[in-house]
């Protein structure tokens, strides 16, 4: 393993994995060097928006192994958006091996903890056919690639300014559940402008004062007794961290609501309170201030709080093999 960790997502690992369909069925995948892919110019996801992906991480352990984290979790989260987008969905043991595969070839450049071995695989509709804007593309092109990483905000622990937006939803209702590249492209001139008027460094969606998520990561409210989150439902991605933070939020005693959250709760928890972003890059990262209404509201002193630090450490723990995995989350390679 290497000490160093280069900017997130910047750098890719030495080799991906790649699988494509023949009659809509994935030929198993297979290991090839990091490079480009080839695609028909008319492929289905290049002009009708057939493509997903996934987002989780390999750590380094304390003890020399290298851990993926409920990998399970990402690969049934691909299937539902693959089924969402009618794409052909790949089998859930070919992920796995997919998954395992590519960390099992980059081992050499897994970085030492707080780095990781991101791994991003991919799902494209590759049918060449640019009059298929109303039908499925029937062939479909699976990658995996790898990208050791450091800490997604550079700003490590400090806390993280979010300028709250009421007017626009992150994405659509019947794309909130799915990890497709349009979410994030409808949430890029709302995150913009966020950055330029208020020096933010992220997006708080919450349309009509219902809070939602953030454009990369879900949203808690935490203070000494309870974790609070926006209970599950179609207009938000469901985060294997969010649900990995509340498990332990459990397991620590804390009680755990998930139920609808106004922006003015928000603004009153920062009162007394702490507020977090969780997500497999965001890991569980402090919110400093809430730009709301041309108010700059502080979270404590701006920095992580006691208890955003404790359910972050915990989490830490098990990923990188410092505390015993109660619930069969980590998985050596
Ligand atoms: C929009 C959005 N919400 C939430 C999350 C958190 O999901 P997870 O914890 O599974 O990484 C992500 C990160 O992938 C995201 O992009």
């Amino acid at each position: 393993m290497s000490n160093s960790a280069p900017a997130f997502g910047t750098v890719m690992a030495p080799h991906m994995a790649v699988a494509t369909t023949t009659d809509g069925v994935f030929a198993p995948a297979e290991i090839v060097p990091t490079g480009p892919i080839e695609l028909h110019p008319a492929a289905h996801a290049l002009h009708y928006g057939s493509a997903c992906f996934e987002g989780l991480k390999a750590h380094g352990g304390v003890d020399g192994k290298v851990r993926l984290f409920r990998a399970d979790r990402h690969a049934e989260r691909l299937r539902a958006s693959a089924n969402r987008l009618l794409l052909p969905v790949p089998p859930t043991d070919l992920v796995a091996q997919a998954l395992h595969d590519v960390v099992a070839a980059n081992l050499d450049v897994v970085p030492d903890a707080p780095g990781a071995l991101y791994l991003r695989p991919v799902l494209l509709g590759i049918d060449p056919n640019i009059g298929a804007a109303a039908a499925p593309s029937t062939e479909a092109l699976l990658y995996v690639l790898a990208s050791p990483v450091g800490d997604y905000f550079r700003g490590g622990n400090t806390g993280l300014t979010l300028a709250v937006e009421t007017e626009l939803p992150r994405t659509t209702p019947q794309f909130g559940q799915v990890k497709s590249g349009a979410n994030y492209a409808m949430a890029l001139g709302v995150t913009r402008r966020a950055r330029e008027e208020h020096g933010a460094d992220q997006v708080l969606f919450a349309p009509g004062g219902d809070v939602q998520e953030t454009g990369a990561a879900n949203f808690l409210l935490v203070d000494d007794r309870r974790v609070v989150t926006k209970a599950l439902d179609g207009s938000f991605l469901h985060g294997v961290t969010r649900d990995s933070v509340l498990t332990l939020a459990g397991d620590l005693g804390y009680t755990v609501e998930e139920r609808d959250i106004s922006i003015d709760e928000v603004a009153d928890w920062a009162a007394t309170g702490e507020a977090a972003l969780a997500g497999t890059a965001a890991v569980l990262a402090p919110v400093g201030v809430l730009v709301h209404r041309g108010r700059r509201i502080q979270f404590g002193d701006g920095a992580m709080g006691p208890n955003t630090t404790r359910l972050r450490d915990a989490l830490l723990a098990i990923q990188r093999g410092q505390a015993a995995d109660p619930h069969g989350w980590t998985q050596p390679v």
